[in-house]
């Protein structure tokens, strides 16, 4: 609904007895005043919609026209609610649009939906662990340590993961808080407490996720050579790791098709959170799910691509949230593995030296070549005795 169609809504009503006119006009100021993003806007003739601008969205059922007083024009009201986007002339496009009613099916789903798919997602998920631990127990190291040593990641590749892993936990946690902090810490903290709280967290949040992409790019650079699928990841999987079987070793080189999933998980996952937090950082500047639909449409979806600028919004936000939780999941798995669920593992990324028979049940191909290197060219001791 914009200023012009206002007008049209007046004239139409000229035929109605006066004291109703006046009120319904009365109405109409009101509404121009209140809903108008800024009074600049309220003066500007240019106001009008495009053409084909969506009128049919479905009305609401909470939201209802002020009952109060008497003369309020429903059938107006619903017009105004349903999320036309007029053109206007200031630079705050978003200003076109006076109610938008997506938002409501918006905050159903950030308030509601999300946080409780989620919270299955994550209790499944640790549950899971839980249950594989019962089962499984803690992965040994078959044959025993060997008492020797080989070297497994260099220093720079342990700080690009650290960095990785430390801002993401931190993300994670002041992500968390978002959608879960008013009912989980809010009863504990206060309030005030909690809005202190809060208001450091999202400030830490814009700013820690700085680092972990200079992580993401980091560990990018230095690993992406090792996680291009290779004839043996298939047997890798085929044997399921070996994860449930005690003697089962199935070869593998520097990362394990496991491991090489996780990776892309972590890469694509990591740019499209990256992506849509920075879309969040600077509202209304970027048309990402305008363009990522267009794109996807060539591959015969029929997404919507003529987003106004507040639904880019409200998809960055979900889409934030989503790939958020999704990656939340698979770390709660990568950090039981490197943990307490196997033996030896994560001295890989504490000290960078691993124990030779760890590393040859779990990468066997790729300690037979960093032997066979040593071979032909010692470089020091990279195989050497544990202290
Ligand atoms: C307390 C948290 C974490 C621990 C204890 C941990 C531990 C480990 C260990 C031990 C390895 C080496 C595995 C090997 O030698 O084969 C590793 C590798 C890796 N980590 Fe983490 N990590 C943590 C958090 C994270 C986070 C948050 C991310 C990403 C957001 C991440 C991404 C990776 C990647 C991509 C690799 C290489 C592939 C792989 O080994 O799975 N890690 N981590």
């Amino acid at each position: 609904m914009n200023l012009s169609a206002m007008i049209a809504a007046c004239r139409e009503r000229a035929s109605k007895p006066l004291a109703q006119r006046v009120l319904a006009i009365a109405a109409m100021l009101v509404f121009a005043l209140v809903l108008s993003p800024s009074s600049a806007d309220a003066q500007n003739p240019n106001v009008r919609p495009p053409a084909g601008a969506v009128e049919n969205a479905p009305p609401s059922p909470t939201i209802t026209a002020p009952e109060k007083g008497g003369n309020y024009d429903i059938e107006l009201w619903e017009k105004l609610r349903q999320g036309v986007e007029g053109s206007v002339s200031i630079p705050d496009k978003k200003s076109g649009v006076l109610v938008q009613s997506q938002g409501e099916a918006w905050r159903v789903l950030r308030q509601t939906d999300l946080p409780e798919w989620g919270g299955y997602a994550l209790g499944g998920t640790l549950a899971l662990l839980a249950l594989f631990y019962l089962v499984r127990g803690r992965i040994r190291v078959e044959h025993g340590l060997a008492g020797r040593t080989i070297t497994r990641f260099t220093d720079a590749e342990r700080m690009g993961h650290w960095l990785m892993a430390v801002s993401f936990i931190i993300l994670g946690l002041t992500g968390l808080n978002v959608l879960y902090g008013r009912d989980v810490l809010m009863p504990v903290l206060g309030k005030e407490a909690f809005a202190s709280f809060s208001a450091g967290a999202k400030w830490l949040h814009n700013y820690v996720a700085f680092a972990f992409m200079a992580g993401l790019l980091l560990s990018f650079i230095m690993w992406v050579r090792h996680n291009f699928p290779n004839r043996h990841d298939a047997k890798w999987l085929l044997h399921a790791g070996g994860l449930f079987s005690k003697h089962d070793h199935p070869p593998a080189k520097k990362f394990n098709a496991g491991q090489k999933i996780l990776f892309w998980l972590i890469m694509l996952g990591g740019v499209s959170i990256s992506l849509s937090g920075i879309s969040l950082m600077l509202p209304f500047e970027f048309h990402l799910f305008s363009k990522t639909f267009a794109m996807l449409n060539v591959f015969g979806f029929n997404l919507p691509t003529n987003l106004t600028s507040v639904e880019e919004m409200q998809y960055a936000a979900t889409w934030h949230g989503i790939v958020a939780l999704f990656l939340v999941c698979v770390i709660f798995g990568h950090i039981y593995i490197g943990t307490i669920g196997m033996e030896g593992a994560f001295d890989a990324m504490g000290s960078g030296e691993v124990d030779l028979n760890w590393a040859k049940e779990h990468h066997g191909l790729w300690v037979e070549e960093e032997l066979g290197k040593d071979a032909i060219a010692p470089r020091g001791a990279r195989v050497q005795p544990a202290e």
